[in-house]
């Protein structure tokens, strides 16, 4: 039965503390029922609503009716029930606050014994980890780095680096056209450059001499994929081109270069070869890192270089003057030497992979090993 307030006859001592009794019980036992906000605005406005809330039924059903010489004493009672209402009513909306925040929490509780889901931390590609080797071992020689657009044109790509149109140079570079691109000068015409050299052009027309650049990028060429060959693939370009540079510092460069990368055991060997852009133009070979140069190895013929003893792995030579006459150098004055190496190719040897397409399934088997 909820508590109603009784009308008072009796204004006896006896009475009135039974009548007190009463009301403070009443208060303590329905604050008990309070769980929510909502539950403790309703108790609130039963208790101390200003029109007919408890403690104004106090004043009319007590106060007012208290004969002349009880009105003291009954009102400071009504008084003191009054402020002791005020009170618990403060007191259980704390509790009832207090419990709602605590229902929520335990709702959303953390249980700190499930297994975690684990991110994998990402890590760099092995091609991008050697081009930046590669970038790394000539900027400590104090080179910079230029890059340029993958997708490039006829002049960049070839005719500045004296490939002329129709050359037969060109044929040796299975070359990708973007197509529709016929009604434009040939020189125009774009297509996916097959090699970083076109960078050359491009940072001699920026810079004036000393250059000391390289160029890490992508580049493509219509070639069928097998195991080492890809029709895309990355090649790091290097350019000096200063006063006085001579063969011996393209070699010397070179040299320092290979056994920076491959250790410092490593020989280079420098095998005349054809660039249309340098002149004299060299493959350079390394000591074969698999059986060090020996061409045996285990009692067998070394199969990583055929038994030579030597590992191709990169082009080179002499600026050709004619590329000077492309970007407004004077070749009476200056000279220089360029180099180009495959990115893949260097990574394969370095980390005995033996497919180039591992690089570029994605597969994460493969590529976890290079964390
Ligand atoms: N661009 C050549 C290629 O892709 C590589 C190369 C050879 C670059 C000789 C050079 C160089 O800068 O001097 O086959």
């Amino acid at each position: 039965m909820p508590y109603t307030v009784p009308k008072l006859t009796d204004f006896s001592k006896a009475s009135l503390d039974a009548a007190n009794l009463e009301v403070t019980n009443a208060v303590a036992q329905e604050s008990e029922a309070v769980h929510s906000e909502a539950e403790w605005k309703a108790f609130r406005d039963r208790w101390m609503a200003r029109k007919n809330g408890i403690l104004t039924q106090l004043n009319e059903l007590w106060l007012k009716v208290a004969p002349g010489a009880s009105k003291r004493e009954v009102g400071q009672r009504v008084n003191a029930i009054k402020l002791h209402v005020e009170l618990v009513v403060e007191v259980t909306r704390c509790g009832a606050i207090f419990e709602s925040e605590e229902a929520k929490l335990s709702a959303d509780r953390l249980d700190v014994t499930l297994p975690g889901i684990g991110r994998p931390l990402g890590a760099e590609h092995p091609v991008v980890k050697t081009m930046n080797e590669i970038v790394g071992v000539f900027r400590n020689l104090g080179y910079s780095v230029e890059e340029g657009p993958e997708i490039e044109t006829d002049y960049y790509n070839f005719e500045a680096l004296n490939f002329p149109p129709n050359h037969p140079a060109r044929d040796t570079q299975d070359t990708l056209f973007i197509a529709g691109q016929g009604s434009k000068p040939q020189r125009d015409r774009l297509l996916l450059r097959t090699h970083t050299s076109p960078v050359q052009i491009r940072s001699m027309q920026k810079m004036k001499p000393p250059v000391r650049v390289v160029c890490p990028g992508k580049v493509h060429r219509n070639d069928a994929p097998d195991a080492t060959h890809s029709p895309i693939f990355h090649q790091v370009e290097g350019l000096a081109v200063d006063t006085n540079i001579t063969f011996c510092d393209l070699k010397g460069t070179l040299d320092h270069a290979m056994k920076a990368l491959f250790g410092s055991s490593v020989k280079t060997r420098f095998y005349p070869s054809f660039f249309p852009f340098t002149e004299p133009s060299a493959d350079v070979q390394i000591s074969c890192i698999f059986c060090g140069g020996r061409g045996v190895r285990d009692g067998a013929p070394c199969r990583n270089c055929k038994a030579s003893g030597w590992i191709e792995l990169l082009g080179c030579g002499m600026v050709d003057p004619n590329v000077y006459g492309f970007v407004d150098y004077d070749p009476a004055k200056v000279s220089g030497f360029a180099f180009g190496m495959g990115v893949e190719r260097i990574a394969i040897l370095k980390y005995g992979v033996d497919d180039i397409q591992l690089f570029f399934n994605g597969d994460v088997r493969f590529l976890e090993q290079f964390v």
